[in-house]
């Protein structure tokens, strides 16, 4: 420890573990971080951690980023590790902070509609506790059952109910987080109206870990639905598909999921599942249509009515209705689309753009991409509804240069129309080098800005959102 506090008494990050050890006890700090602290779901390179801290409350949290910050040691935080941006994954060096033991609801306020929240609460939890007591949680993804609160916080998650209600930050009334230097801002108030200057919360929203550590939220609540009908839809064109989407909205309203699905991701992920298919292959387009309500004795006829007059208009060449949770469970899986993450080395995009584009945009960078690749397995599918393109492709073993080229290929269309690199998973490590794409020179200084004054030795997160040196000397 002596040879650490040198003449200037400036300490090393050497020591850092042991003082960790020391100040929250052996039980909060793994130092030989088991498998599932190396790394995210994004496929990024995964490493091992200096050690992870597995705080149990918020000055636990606060007092592991004092100690890191008085040593300047790098800080990974660390939700349920579902992230597909390699946002949680360490690099060699870097104290992984999982918020796993900090877990639980705290209270749900009946007459405010709100949940407070610990970050380290799985989305399935919240979304359970919140139906148990008569409301719904405005957001849901396909990670439900591992994904945390805070993770989604810090990502600004998306998923399938933005249509309705909007992002995860869209949900947020209050926040508690802790600064680089343990400093906790405590914003945790139930108000929807609260115009008292900077709004704060939005900050650590969407901040990916490397602003602060979420540790508590105050969640706005709606109240539950009683009626959730899924329809499947097959169309003819992508113009057909927003012009149902906006005939859905104007005849039947209480869209809570809009999710398009290109011919062959549909032909090829029903193949993958067993074949059954609720609908023949063959159409241009499928769309998963949710509609939720408060009339459970007219509500069906009212989709059904809607649909019968979209076909009537020629918007829709076939429909069928999910009779049951199970059938719409197997329209979603084929959206969800598993097997498309068993061909090798696949690529994920998550872009999004004016939604009229959406369908020449998909068409271009298939074109694009086959002229290299002939024989790749394109998939285009996506939360529609929101502007939100998810385009994964497989073009076989994949070399490094061969990734890097396509990343290049797709995001220098994006660019070229206007688009953004990232809509929902965020920039983490893999969308780095493309966020000028989406960012002018004007917002991304304005970003460099608020992360030097937030996190002046940098040691949270760094080499996330932006590359290490962009904004401190590399940490790890
Ligand atoms: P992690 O992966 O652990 O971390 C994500 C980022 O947040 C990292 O930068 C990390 O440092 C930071 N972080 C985590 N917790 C905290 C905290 N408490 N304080 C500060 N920073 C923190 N995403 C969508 O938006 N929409 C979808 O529809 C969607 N579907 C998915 C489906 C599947 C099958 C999978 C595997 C992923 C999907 N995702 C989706 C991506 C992922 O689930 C989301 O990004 C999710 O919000 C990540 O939450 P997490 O708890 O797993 O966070
Ligand atoms: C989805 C994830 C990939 O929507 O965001 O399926
Ligand atoms: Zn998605």
């Amino acid at each position: 420890m002596a040879a650490e506090s040198g003449k200037s008494g400036a300490l090393g990050k050497s020591g850092a573990v042991a003082e960790l050890m020391e100040a929250l006890g052996p039980e909060m700090v793994e130092i030989d971080p088991p498998e599932r602290f190396h790394g995210d779901w994004s496929g990024s390179p995964r490493a091992r951690p200096r050690a992870v801290v597995l705080p149990r409350s918020t000055p636990d949290v606060a007092t592991a980023l004092r100690i890191c910050h008085g040593r300047r040691q790098s800080v990974v935080p660390q939700g349920g590790l579902t992230g597909l941006a390699g946002g949680a994954t360490p690099r060699p060096g870097d104290i992984a902070l999982s918020m796993d033991r900090f877990a639980g609801i705290e209270a749900i306020d009946e007459a405010g509609g709100t949940m407070t929240v610990r970050a380290g609460t799985i989305l399935a939890v919240a979304q359970d506790a919140a139906e148990a007591a008569g409301w719904e949680l405005g957001w849901d993804l396909g990670a439900r059952g591992s994904c945390q609160i805070g993770g989604n916080l810090a990502t600004n998650a998306g998923g399938n109910r933005v249509i309705r209600y909007g992002m995860a930050r869209d949900n947020v009334l209050g926040l508690e987080a802790v600064l680089a230097d343990g400093t906790v801002v405590s914003s945790l108030r139930p108000m929807l109206k609260n115009n008292t200057g900077y709004d704060l919360r939005h900050l650590f929203c969407g901040s990916e870990g490397t602003l602060g550590v979420i540790t508590r939220a105050v969640l706005r609540l709606h109240p539950r639905p009683r009626t959730r009908l899924t329809a499947l839809v097959a169309l003819a064109s992508y113009e057909a598909v927003v012009g149902l989407l906006r005939h859905a909205q104007r005849n039947v309203g209480g869209v809570t999921a809009y999710e398009a699905m290109w011919r062959f991701h549909y032909e090829y992920v029903s193949g993958e599942l067993g074949g059954v298919r609720p609908l023949a292959g063959g159409a241009a387009f499928y769309v998963i249509l949710e509609v939720s309500g408060d009339d459970p004795d007219h509500d069906e006829q009212r989709l059904e009515a809607m649909l019968a007059l979209a076909v009537g208009e020629r918007l829709v060449t076939d429909a069928t209705l999910a009779g049951s949770t199970a059938q719409a469970r197997a329209m979603w899986a084929i959206r969800e689309a598993e097997p498309i993450d068993r061909l090798p080395d696949v690529v994920n995009f998550d872009v999004s753009l004016p939604i009229a584009d959406i369908g020449d945009f998909a068409a271009d960078c298939e074109a694009a991409l086959r002229e290299r690749w002939p024989a790749a397995y394109i998939f285009n599918y996506g939360h529609i509804g929101d502007s939100n393109l998810h385009l994964s492709l497989s073009i076989g073993p994949a070399s490094d240069a061969d990734l890097h080229a396509i990343d290049d290929l797709v995001y220098d269309i994006v660019r070229r129309y206007r688009g953004s690199v990232s809509a929902e998973h965020g920039i983490g490590m893999l969308k780095r080098d493309y966020l000028a794409y989406s960012r002018s020179p004007a917002e991304l200084a304005v970003m460099r800005a608020i992360k030097t004054t937030l996190d002046p030795n940098g040691i949270l997160n760094p080499g996330k959102l932006f590359p290490a040196e962009a904004t401190h000397t590399v940490l790890g």
